[in-house]
Formats: C-alpha cells, sequence, structure tokens
C-alpha cells in the first residue's frame, strides 16, 4: 500500500482537483505502555507513538468553507475533530483561510491508539504550514485537546496529544500530567512492544469515559484535591471510606500512577521483569477496579501471560481496543 502520505495527496486530488494540495503534515498514533485513566487526575503515564499515524493534505477551498474527505468511508465523526481543530486555530489568531482537508491514516479508528490526537496534531501541522505559521509541541498538544473537549466532546486528558506531539521512535514519554513535566525514557533493545487489536471497537463520546471521569473527579472533590493520582500515601486509607464503586476508581487512580512511576524506574534500571509485572498488575486494576476492559481483551492480555510474556494489559481508555504486550527480544 502506498504510503499514508502519498495516499492523502491521491485523495486530495481525486476530491478536490487542481489545484493540488499545497501543505502536507503527518503525525504518529500512540501506544500507552503504563498509566492509563490517570492522565485527567494529574498522574504519571509512560506513551510512545507507533510507526502508523495519520496523514493529512490540505489545500485553500475553491468555494470558501472548509471540506473535508478521508479514507475512513461511511464514518463522518472524524470531521468534527479536524474541524474543531481548524476552528481553534483560528481562535488563536493564526490567519488561516477556508481550507480544503484530505486525510489518510494507518490507524483504525477506536482502537486504543489515539487515532483521534493523531488526527488533530497532523491536521494542526498541516493547515499551520499552509498558513505560514508555526507552534511549539505544547501549544500544539494543549490546543489539539481544546478541540476534542470543545468541539468532539470528549473530555479527555493531555497524554494523547502530548506524546503525539513529542515523541520520537525508540522511546517512551514519562510525562506528570500534573506539572507537565516530562522526559524522554529509551526503550531496552531487548524490550519487544507487541500491540494486539482486539477488533472490539469503541467509540469514547459514548459515555463510558465520561463517566469514568465524573467519578474520578468525584472522588477527588471528596478528598479535597485538585489531582487525585497525587494524593499522598499516607492518606490512601481515606478512601476506603468512600462509596464502594467511587472507591475502585480512586484505588486505581492513586495505584496506576504509583506503577507507571515505578515502570518508568524499571525501564532505566533494565529491570524487564518488574516492568513486565507492573504492566499485568495494570491490566488487573482497569478489569476489576476501574472496569474499563472487555472479554476480549481479557482473553488477548491471559494468552499472552500463558505464552511467556514479560507483561501485558489492555491500553487506551478501554471498552475495546488494544492490548499492548512486552516480550523479551
Ligand atoms: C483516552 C484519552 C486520554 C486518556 C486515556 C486513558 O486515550 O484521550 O486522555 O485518558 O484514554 O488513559
Amino acid at each position: 500500500m502506498a504510503s499514508a502520505d502519498a495516499r492523502a495527496r491521491a485523495l486530495f486530488a481525486a476530491r478536490f482537483g487542481d489545484p493540488p494540495a499545497t501543505a502536507c503534515a503527518w503525525a504518529p498514533g500512540r501506544v500507552n505502555l503504563i498509566g492509563d485513566h490517570v492522565d485527567y487526575a494529574g498522574g504519571t503515564v509512560l506513551p510512545m507513538s507507533l510507526a502508523a499515524g495519520t496523514a493529512v493534505a490540505v489545500g485553500c477551498a475553491e468555494d470558501g468553507v472548509d471540506r473535508f474527505a478521508s479514507e475512513w468511508e461511511g464514518d463522518a465523526s472524524w470531521t468534527r475533530y479536524a474541524a474543531g481543530v481548524l476552528q481553534e486555530l483560528r481562535a488563536h489568531g493564526v490567519a488561516l483561510p477556508p481550507v480544503a482537508v484530505a486525510v489518510a491514516a494507518d490507524l483504525a479508528i477506536g482502537a486504543g491508539l489515539s487515532s483521534s490526537a493523531s488526527l488533530e496534531t497532523a491536521v494542526a501541522r498541516a493547515a499551520l504550514a499552509l498558513a505560514g505559521e508555526a507552534l511549539a509541541p505544547d501549544a500544539l498538544a494543549r490546543l489539539c485537546q481544546r478541540a476534542e473537549h470543545l468541539h468532539a466532546g470528549v473530555p479527555c486528558g493531555i497524554m494523547d496529544q502530548w506524546c503525539v506531539a513529542h515523541a520520537a521512535p525508540g522511546e517512551a514519554i514519562r510525562l506528570d500530567c500534573a506539572t507537565l513535566a516530562w522526559r524522554r525514557v529509551a526503550l531496552p533493545a531487548d524490550l519487544r512492544i507487541e500491540v494486539v487489536d482486539s477488533g472490539v471497537r469503541h467509540a469514547l463520546r459514548d459515555g463510558g469515559y465520561a463517566a469514568r471521569r465524573a467519578d474520578v473527579d468525584g472522588a477527588a472533590r471528596t478528598l479535597g484535591v485538585a489531582h487525585l493520582a497525587r494524593l499522598g500515601r499516607a492518606r490512601w486509607i481515606e478512601i476506603d471510606a468512600l462509596e464502594p464503586r467511587i472507591a475502585r476508581r480512586a484505588r486505581h487512580v492513586v495505584r496506576e500512577s504509583a506503577r507507571a512511576e515505578e515502570a518508568a524506574d524499571a525501564l532505566a534500571a533494565h529491570d524487564l521483569a518488574r516492568f513486565g509485572r507492573l504492566l499485568t498488575e495494570s491490566h488487573r486494576s482497569l478489569r476489576d477496579d476501574f472496569e474499563v476492559s472487555v472479554p476480549e481483551l481479557d482473553a488477548i492480555v491471559d494468552g499472552a501471560l500463558a505464552r511467556g510474556a514479560l507483561g501485558a494489559r489492555m491500553t487506551g481508555g478501554g471498552f475495546g481496543g488494544s492490548a499492548v504486550i512486552a516480550w523479551r527480544a
């Protein structure tokens, strides 16, 4: 198959004709190694970028209105994300004329690999190139997150957009979502990361994601902290007094963020066995306490462990999507 870049340009020519696209940009997808459902609670996450991503070709729209075309036949939900980014760029003061946007992606929508942040970032980069302007990666990530909140209605955290805007191949990003302090973490050469798509599709808009976030925000309010994931260990005992469902959610958040930190340390110390164990613990917590896994993901995780994987877990928002498996290479 032609590269996403070439396909985006060809799609542009087929749908919008001449003149051809004047700018083209690409952004990767991401897989989160560990630290899920903690970014919006100020926790630590450890995502890495993927070789697969999204290419966007843009040109000036002949008839004065933004136009959109993609390879995702029959699914127009993505246009909300792309249109939202254009709107936010203009609100930010970028002098952007009406544009035609053609999208080609090597990422399936809803596979838990950040197709949305990849799309948002690629659209923003292409539109900025067309306008002859630039945004620093931090500002780009925040703008794309805002577009997702305001125009797609998903109250996501900052992990995906931050990773997509900053990550380079062969490394993970350790990000403290409370302070946005971050650093690159090299992946050991003898660690192989496999991503397996369960084929079960979620839509974060379906409400499960927002419901989990509301539980977490509620727990933070009750405990009187701005960032639940930063609740000091001495106070973890207070979680037991919360209503049972909220307590399970909160327990996941504080432990998961601590696990992500420990996993980053384990990678730095080249302790692959400990890294793998933490991944598997994370899965159990997302399955039992946070309740965002599905039987298909549980089966992929169990199967990988039975075949000798170091560790395995569902990755991303859950309710379907993908699993990430760590192997000793
Ligand atoms: C989605 C959101 C992220 C994050 C993950 C779960 O990918 O976009 O902000 O909350 O779910 O870790």
